[in-house]
C-alpha cells in the first residue's frame, strides 16, 4: 500500500482520494481551501455528488483519508487535480498547476510518482512540469516517475465512472506509464491504456472538443431551422434514423468546467484549430440567441417578470461553472425585467426559489433552461393559474407540447421554425 497525496480536493480530487483510501492506501488531501480541508477532516463534503458523502465519511473514520493545507513530505505519490480555467483572452490559466507542481518539489524523493490529472494544454507535462520538478535535483523518468492521466468522469456518476471507465496513462517514459498504471489498478477496473504524456493531453482535449463541435453543429441547425421554417428536433429525429448519423441536441449553450473550456486550449496551441474555434463561438453565442428570442416573444422588455427554470450547466447537478444560463441571467438583468430563478440543485444560491409555482407567480414567461428531474412533473394547469402571461419557452425539447397547450399555455421551442 502506498501513501498518496492528492493535491486539490474538489470535484475530481476528492472522489479520487476517497477511492484510493477505500482500497487501503493512506491518502492525504492537500488543498489551499481551508474550508474544504476542515470539512474533509470532519468526514464531510462541500460538493454534491451521489454516494461521495458516505464514502468520504467511511474512509475518514477509518483513518485512511485526512486533509491538510500544506503539501505533505512523506508520500510515495503526488496526484495533481487542481483547476485549469481560462483567462479572459481564452488562454489557459496554468497558475494552479504551476503552484501545485512547485509545492511538490521540496517533498520529492527517489522512487516517487507524480501524476497530473488536471485537463491541460498539450505539452504541459513536458514543458511546464518537468522543468519545475527537475529543480529537485532528481532525474525525471529515472528517480521520479511522471505521467498525465486525464480524468473523464461525469458529474453525477463519478464513483461509478472512476471504477469502470477506461483510463489513459501517458508517461514521460515507459517505466513511468507502467508505475502509474499499477497505481490506478487499485480501483480502476476499466482498461488502462498507455501512451505518451502529450498524446494523453491531446486525447482528453479531443474528447471534449468532439462533443463541443458536434453540439455547435446542433445549435447551428437550431438557428437555421428557425430561419428556414423547419423544426430542428424533427430533423434530428429523422436524420438520426440514418445508421451513420448521430446529430446531438441543441440548447441554450455549453457550460461546465470541461467542454466549454478545453477546446480553447487547442485553439491557443495550434493555428490549425479552425473548426474548433468556430464551434466554441457558436456555442458561446447561444445565451444571446435565447435572450433575443425571449425579447422577441415578449415584444420587448417593459417590466415583465420572467421565470428561469434551472441555472446549472447540466441537469441534476449543483455545478454552475461556465453555465450559459448564468450568462442569460446576466443579459436579462441589464434589461427592464424582473427575473425569478428556480433551481433545486444550484450551489450558488442563485436558484433561490425551490418551488416552480412560487417562482412563476405573476410571471409573463417561464423558460425551461435546464432539464432537472424535478421539472418532469410540472402541473401545467397549476402553473397557468399562477402566471400572469401564458408563454412557456422550452430550450431543451423537454416538455410535452400537448400537455402545455391543453393547460391553455403557449408552447415555444428553441429550434422550431414551423
Ligand atoms: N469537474 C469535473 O467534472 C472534471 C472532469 C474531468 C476533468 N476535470 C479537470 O480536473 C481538474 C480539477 O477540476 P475540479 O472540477 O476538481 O476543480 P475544483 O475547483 O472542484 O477543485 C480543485 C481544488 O484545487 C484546489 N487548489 C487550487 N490550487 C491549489 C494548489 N496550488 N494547491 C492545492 N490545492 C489547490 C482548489 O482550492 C480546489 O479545491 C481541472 O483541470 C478540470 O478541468 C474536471
Amino acid at each position: 500500500m502506498k501513501s498518496i497525496c492528492v493535491i486539490g480536493i474538489g470535484y475530481v480530487g476528492l472522489p479520487t482520494a476517497a477511492m484510493f483510501a477505500s482500497k487501503g492506501h493512506r491518502v492525504v488531501g492537500f488543498d489551499v481551501n481551508k474550508n474544504a480541508v476542515s470539512a474533509l477532516n470532519k468526514g464531510k463534503i462541500i460538493i454534491e455528488e451521489p454516494g461521495l458523502g458516505e464514502l468520504v465519511k467511511e474512509v475518514v473514520e477509518k483513518g485512511n483519508l485526512t486533509g491538510t493545507d500544506e503539501c505533505p513530505k512523506d508520500c510515495d505519490v503526488y496526484i495533481i487535480a487542481v483547476p485549469t480555467p481560462i483567462n479572459k483572452d481564452k488562454t489557459a490559466d496554468m497558475r494552479f498547476v504551476e503552484s501545485a507542481t512547485r509545492s511538490i518539489v521540496p517533498c520529492l524523493e527517489p522512487g516517487n510518482i507524480v501524476v497530473l490529472e488536471s485537463t491541460s494544454p498539450p505539452r504541459t507535462v513536458e514543458d511546464l512540469m518537468l522543468p519545475i520538478l527537475s529543480e529537485s535535483g532528481l532525474k525525471m523518468g529515472e528517480d521520479v516517475y511522471v505521467a498525465h492521466s486525464p480524468e473523464r468522469i461525469l458529474p453525477g456518476q463519478v464513483l461509478y465512472e472512476l471504477k469502470n471507465n477506461s483510463r489513459i496513462v501517458g508517461g514521460i517514459n515507459e517505466i513511468s506509464s507502467q508505475k502509474v498504471k499499477e497505481l490506478y489498478e487499485s480501483f480502476c477496473e476499466g482498461e488502462i491504456c498507455l501512451t505518451t504524456s502529450t498524446t494523453a493531453e491531446m486525447c482528453k482535449l479531443m474528447e471534449n472538443t468532439f462533443r463541443d463541435v458536434n453540439i455547435a453543429l446542433a445549435n447551428e441547425l437550431a438557428k437555421m431551422s428557425e430561419e428556414l421554417g423547419v423544426n430542428a428536433w424533427e430533423v434530428i429525429e429523422l436524420a438520426n434514423k440514418h445508421p451513420r448519423v448521430n446529430i446531438l441536441s441543441p440548447g441554450p449553450g455549453v457550460g461546465g468546467h470541461c467542454i466549454a473550456l478545453d477546446p480553447w486550449f487547442l485553439v491557443e496551441k495550434s493555428k490549425n484549430a479552425l473548426l474548433i474555434n468556430q464551434g466554441r463561438h457558436i456555442n458561446d453565442s447561444m445565451p444571446e440567441y435565447v435572450f433575443e428570442k425571449i425579447r422577441k416573444i415578449l415584444g420587448g422588455f417593459n417590466g415583465q417578470l420572467i421565470t428561469l427554470l434551472g441555472v446549472t450547466y447540466k441537469p441534476n447537478i449543483d455545478d454552475v461553472r461556465e453555465s450559459p444560463i448564468m450568462r442569460l441571467l446576466d443579459l436579462l438583468k441589464h434589461e427592464n425585467v424582473v427575473v425569478n430563478v428556480c433551481d433545486p440543485h444550484a450551489n450558488n444560491k442563485v436558484g433561490g426559489i425551490d418551488s416552480v409555482y412560487a417562482a412563476s407567480d405573476r410571471s409573463s414567461m417561464v423558460v425551461l433552461c435546464v432539464n432537472h428531474k424535478e421539472f418532469e412533473d410540472i402541473d401545467f394547469e397549476q402553473l397557468r393559474s399562477v402566471m400572469d402571461g401564458n408563454v412557456i419557452l422550452d430550450t431543451r425539447n423537454f416538455f410535452d407540447k400537448d400537455k402545455v397547450e391543453s393547460a391553455g399555455l403557449r408552447y415555444e421551442l428553441l429550434g422550431n421554425g414551423r
